[in-house]
């Protein structure tokens, strides 16, 4: 869950992160999305809680971020959804079946934050279930390129995570600009971010697609404490981890 990650971020950006004053009331930015406009989008539940964002990449994969996979058993993947406290007859609701998590993403290292998530039955894919491509090996993304974000993340720090789907538009940076925010912990290889002072993920968030060119290029990863809009939002890259993605996907099940 994001709120881990944000704990473990609080720790390792201390010494950048001057002691917060007033809560700053900062909503993310973005807007209600179309019903089912972005029918790629999966919610990970467990007990009925919405826990964290990922995407159908195929009609048995769901692919998200490492550290929202922890007791693969008790995960529910929702597809089909638009306001998840309602059972709506769009939605279709998958166990997990097995999940992998990269292998070198451990707790203390926020890099590698991908994750497959195979389902125990494929969803039958219609015009509100359908996957989303993935961009081909190696492939970058130009900074300033225009992508969306979809999620039922908090709105706000602190909130609840929301009912109805949102989005928000944001922009990816430069690498440099990326750097100068995060250092050590931005790993260009491996992450890309956007960056603007009003609009990023927050908990909640985590896992769901990063769409430019109805392309997910990124996996939503990490902010600072509190979703602090001063500092970029991180995102796991995509193209960087396509081979795996297909020699899991490829595996006999
Ligand atoms: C966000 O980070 C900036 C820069 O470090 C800091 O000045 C500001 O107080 C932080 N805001 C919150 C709400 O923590
Ligand atoms: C499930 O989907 C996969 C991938 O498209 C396909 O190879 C497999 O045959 C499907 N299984 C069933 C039971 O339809
Ligand atoms: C893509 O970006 C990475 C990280 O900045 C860089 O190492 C790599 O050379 C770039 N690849 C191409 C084809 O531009």
């Amino acid at each position: 869950m994001m709120l881990l990650q944000l704990s473990l971020l609080c720790l390792l950006l201390q010494e950048r992160l001057p002691p917060t004053g007033a809560s700053e009331s900062g909503i993310l930015g973005g807007k209600t999305a179309k019903p089912h406009s972005r029918p790629y989008m999966a919610s990970l539940q467990v007990r009925g809680a919405h826990t964290c964002g990922g995407f159908l990449i195929r009609e048995d994969f769901i692919l998200t971020a490492a550290h929202c996979i922890y007791g693969c058993k008790e995960i529910t993947v929702v597809l089909g959804g638009h306001d998840i406290s309602k059972k709506e007859d769009s939605q279709q609701r998958i166990a997990a079946e097995k999940c992998h998590r990269y292998s070198l993403h451990t707790l203390d290292i926020n890099d590698f934050d991908i994750a497959l998530i195979k389902l125990r039955k494929n969803a039958s894919l219609d015009e509100r279930v359908k996957n989303i491509n993935l961009p081909s090996e190696g492939e970058n993304i130009s900074s300033h390129t225009q992508c969306l974000i979809p999620g039922w993340g908090r709105r706000k720090p602190g909130g609840v995570a929301e009912k109805i789907l949102r989005e928000v538009s944001v922009s990816i940076k430069t690498d440099k600009e990326c750097k100068k925010w995060w250092q050590k912990y931005y790993q260009p290889k491996r992450m890309l971010c956007t960056f603007d002072s009003k609009k990023g993920i927050c908990q909640g968030d985590s896992g769901g697609p990063l769409v430019c060119k109805d392309t997910a290029y990124g996996i939503a990863a990490l902010t600072a404490p509190n979703c602090n809009l001063s500092y970029p939002s991180i995102y796991t890259k995509v193209s960087s981890f396509i081979a795996w993605i297909n020699e899991i996907m490829n595996e006999k099940y």
